[in-house]
């Protein structure tokens, strides 16, 4: 029997409980969320021609009698460095082709929007030609521009595509002679998420949207620090006009790579602007990590001297100034031109990413009392270094507690024993102390971020069961994140991942749906839950949280059942009379080692059935159980 004392309230839940976690990781924004589908459209990678292909005549050059693109640096410094020139000397053997981020991914009937720059000086280049193709090299859709004779302009065309094919090539060809400046090669769906130009995956943001989290975390993790200061993540560089945002290589390019990725770099189509807006669109507090003047530690640990920090200290003053200054500040006019005049709301803001010692208290303080002087209201969540038993963790909380820090992000990649050893992680910890922000978690099969991790049902109900004793302890623990968030199939670096994807679906895993359920059903007002007196925290297998939700008017208590056997469990609810009736949510699975998959998104996903209370209820064996009581008058 589970005695839930509904007659007062232990602590309100805060509306940020569950939330989620973005970083540009295992193709995650670029080739992924970023519904961009062309692969260095403005030529900026390191190598300014990867991602583009040329028809080769030999083995060593490419036709030239036919035609050339090189890559040409503008004559004025600026941030978009590159373009190319295309020399054509016979049109008819000429073409120049991207393939996307392991290849483009496109809908029968869905129709694309192609844009380019040209600058056309002698006007010998009449059209450019663009077909898309599938990989026999079948017509799916194509599009001819008349391009005039003059400077840099903005072309624009269309295309509706006749099939559905996952690694489709954009084939460009060319009528006329003569040399054409081109850059700012871009294709969109037109169906990205709310149809905008600069889009996002629709399927990928309705994925987050379901979980309806608390906040959004961004943009990283370890590219927030970079693996050297000047390849930190600059929050200015990444607002305003697409085609000035300066291109930087990805932290995760090919370190920790299972898959060689060296053709990953940020675009920064999604920038800070499009976090802030996606954030407010699935309903999430934005919530954004900035460098605290130190590159990622596991790579050079950089140091920006103190008395250069300035600079850093202004990034942040500044970024809250982007979020929510009026539009007649200089940064908050930014954000009003780039067509959002309302503020953000902006309430937290994060410095540094696990990051640890003498040297990020000595540059934490220094954020501390310049945010706190000049935005009192603003809370800061510091870093309590990488893991909960790293050298540096004890440091790093009680000094931090010291200075009277709000909130401290704390992270664990462990084993899926290690989550249900420890559902009672904050049982004992500091009531008067800094609230604790669980901003990345996951249980690792094998071992941390080892290329064999899998998404199974074994580590999905493993976090589940810690997750009841994050639950149990909201009173301090008030934010919390799975991480990494998404990944995509032919072009991750990390495992475990909570959603995968390919160029044209993608699915949750069982670890989603353990989010989902949790964060769907957060409840408002925490509420104590015993058996025999005692909190449930594995005895007999079994893990248990309960809350209410003041505006449904509904008891909800989570139970998760850790034995290979079915239990039945009573309900004796205190404090309010519920009735027979209940809701019960159920995500179960016999095979430990059960997964989702492309092929089977939902082969573990949630069910619900109407259950008698009264009779007392069943728990499978190996499952997470939702169950919703409604409070009668
Ligand atoms: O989530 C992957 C990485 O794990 C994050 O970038 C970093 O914060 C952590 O070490």
């Amino acid at each position: 029997t589970l005695d839930v004392d509904a007659s007062s309230s232990v602590a309100e839940i805060a509306p940020t409980m569950y939330g989620i976690f973005f970083e540009d990781i295992n193709f995650a924004a670029d080739g992924g969320l970023y519904a961009e589908l062309i692969k260095n459209r403005s030529f900026e990678f390191d190598s300014p021609l990867m991602g583009w292909e040329q028809p080769k005549s030999d083995r060593h050059s490419y036709n030239k009698n036919s035609g050339i693109a090189v890559p040409v640096k503008y004559s004025q410094q600026q941030t978009n460095h590159n373009f190319i020139r295309v020399k054509i000397k016979d049109a008819s053997g000429y073409k120049l082709i991207n393939k996307g981020f392991r290849g483009i991914g496109v809908h029968e009937n869905e129709n694309y929007r192609l844009s380019f720059l040209a600058s056309n000086d002698a006007g010998g280049v009449t059209h450019v030609h663009f077909k898309l193709v599938d990989e026999n090299g079948k017509v799916l859709g194509s599009s001819s521009v008349k391009v005039s004779k003059g400077d840099w302009k903005k072309y624009q065309t269309e295309f509706n595509s006749n099939a559905t094919v996952e690694k489709a090539s954009l084939e460009i060809t060319f009528s006329g002679q003569g040399d054409i400046d081109l850059d700012m090669i871009s294709m969109f769906p037109e169906n990205t998420w709310k149809n905008r130009e600069n889009g996002m995956r629709k399927d990928l943001v309705q994925l987050l949207a379901d979980m309806d989290p608390g906040f959004l975390r961004f943009p990283g993790g370890c590219i927030v620090e970079g693996r050297t200061l000047a390849e930190r993540y600059q929050w200015k560089k990444t607002v305003g006009p697409v085609a000035d945002r300066e291109i930087l290589f990805n932290r995760w390019n090919t370190e920790f790579s299972h898959r060689s990725t060296p053709d990953y770099f940020q675009s920064f189509g999604i920038g800070f602007f499009e976090y802030f807006q996606l954030a407010e669109d699935i309903g999430a507090t934005p919530l954004p990590i900035l460098s605290c003047g130190i590159a990622c530690q596991f790579n050079t640990g950089e140091l920006v001297p103190m008395d250069q920090l300035d600079p850093y200290v202004q990034d942040a003053l500044d970024l809250i100034e982007f979020a929510n200054g009026s539009v007649d500040t200089p940064w908050g006019k930014v954000r009003a031109d780039m067509g959002h005049p309302e503020p953000f709301n902006l309430k937290y803001i994060g410095v540094g990413n696990e990051q640890w010692g003498p040297d990020y208290i000595e540059r934490y303080k220094v954020f501390n009392d310049a945010i706190k002087e000049q935005y009192p209201d603003i809370i800061i969540v510091s870093g309590s270094g990488p893991f909960p038993d790293g050298d540096y963790y004890e440091y790093g909380m009680e000094q931090l507690t010291k200075i009277g820090a709000e909130i401290i992000d704390e992270h664990y990649y462990k084993s899926p024993e290690w989550f249900r050893e420890n559902a009672d992680r904050y049982d004992s910890y500091d009531r008067n102390g800094p609230k604790i922000f669980a901003g990345e978690y996951a249980a690792q099969s094998v071992a941390i971020a080892s290329p064999e991790n899998e998404n199974n049902w074994e580590c999905a109900l493993s976090e589940a069961a810690f997750m009841t004793g994050l639950e149990r302890n909201a009173d301090v623990v008030q934010l919390t994140s799975y991480a990494p968030l998404m990944a995509h199939t032919e072009a991750w670096q990390w495992t475990p991942d909570l959603i995968w994807f390919d160029n044209l679906s993608s699915y949750g895993t069982p670890n989603y749906y353990v989010q989902k359920v949790f964060a769907t059903n957060r409840g408002s007002d925490l509420l104590k839950v015993s058996a025999k007196g005692e909190k449930l925290i594995g005895q007999n297998d079994l893990y248990a949280s309960a809350v209410k939700e003041d505006s449904t008017s509904e008891v909800i208590v989570k139970v998760v059942n850790t034995a290979s056997s079915s239990k039945s469990i009573k309900f004796n609810i205190k404090g309010v009379k519920t009735g027979k009736n209940a809701e019960q949510i159920v995500l179960a699975s016999e095979d430990l080692k059960a997964m989702n998959s492309i092929e089977n998104p939902k082969n573990i996903a949630p069910e619900t059935t109407k259950v008698n209370v009264q009779k007392g209820v069943q728990l499978s064996p190996y499952s997470v159980n939702v169950f919703k009581l409604k409070i009668e008058k």
